[in-house]
């Protein structure tokens, strides 16, 4: 399947858990410096989209296209690999959580480096599952899916970015992947799942494995043992990115 294709098939309740969350929105708007005109690469439903520049977005998948809101910005069919742009067409081009989908993430980010004069990617470093306790104790799985992907560090060469860390708040309102670490009964409800394509890509059996395990030392007492520093923290470093070129 298709990265737009797993998209058309599960994203018909994106936005039930998934919006922008504001902390981390400021951080890209900041990223984005004076840029008047911004192209959103992976736009999916809109999330993150600066509200006071000239925005237009590209998706692959019709299903997340068709969830935009009227008001929202312009947005093309297309994907990041290659972009039906001009050089240098754009003040900026940002993407937010959605590299790890492109089946060539370096040959996507070489394109926005081409059609824009500055480039803001929020993504994560997959290099060290252990630093959440979701993938260290329950979903090994995790790490399959990234197995021959390229590093963080070979994205961030890619297009000579930098990278600066975002911490994630603990009421983290854009329900991906790492926003519950705070919050582990959330991991339990269906509709939080549906939102993050984790569970759909590692697949039934390793998703009702790990959601058992969960439940059964959330019950126990024994997540709350082992994870009870976390309850002090009000945000959490789990390696999530911001590459800024
Ligand atoms: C987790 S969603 C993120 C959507 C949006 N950026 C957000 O923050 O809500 C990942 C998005 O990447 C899109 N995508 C998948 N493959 C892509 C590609 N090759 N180029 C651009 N976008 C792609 C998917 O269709 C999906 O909408």
């Amino acid at each position: 399947m298709s990265s737009a294709q797993l998209y058309d098939t599960i994203g018909a309740t994106y936005t039930v858990t998934r919006r922008t969350e504001p902390c981390i929105a400021a951080r890209i708007w900041t990223a984005l410096g004076d840029a008047r005109t911004v192209l959103n690469v992976g736009a999916g439903t809109g999330s993150y989209e600066p509200p006071d520049r000239h925005v237009l977005a590209v998706e692959p998948s019709a299903l997340m296209r068709s969830q935009r809101l009227p008001d929202a910005a312009p947005c093309l069919a297309g994907s990041a690999e290659n972009l039906p742009f001009d050089d240098q067409s754009f003040d900026a081009a940002m993407a937010f959580s959605t590299v790890h989908h492109w089946p060539d993430p370096i040959a996507g980010l070489r394109e926005m480096r081409r059609v824009a004069r500055r480039v803001v990617v929020f993504t994560f470093d997959s290099s060290d599952p252990g630093q959440f306790w979701l993938t260290r104790d329950y979903l090994p799985e995790f790490a399959d899916l990234h197995a021959g992907r390229p590093s963080l560090t070979e994205l961030a060469r890619a297009i000579g970015a930098r990278m600066e860390p975002v911490l994630i708040p603990w009421d983290c309102a854009d329900g991906f992947f790492e926003a519950y670490w705070r919050r582990p009964e959330a991991y339990l409800d269906e509709n939080v799942r549906r939102g993050i394509s984790v569970w759909a890509r590692v697949g039934p059996d390793a998703e009702q494995s790990a959601v058992h395990s969960l439940r059964n030392d959330l019950a126990s007492g024994r997540w709350a043992e082992r994870d009870r520093e976390l309850v002090d923290l009000d945000a959490a470093e789990l390696g999530l990115r911001l590459l800024i070129a």
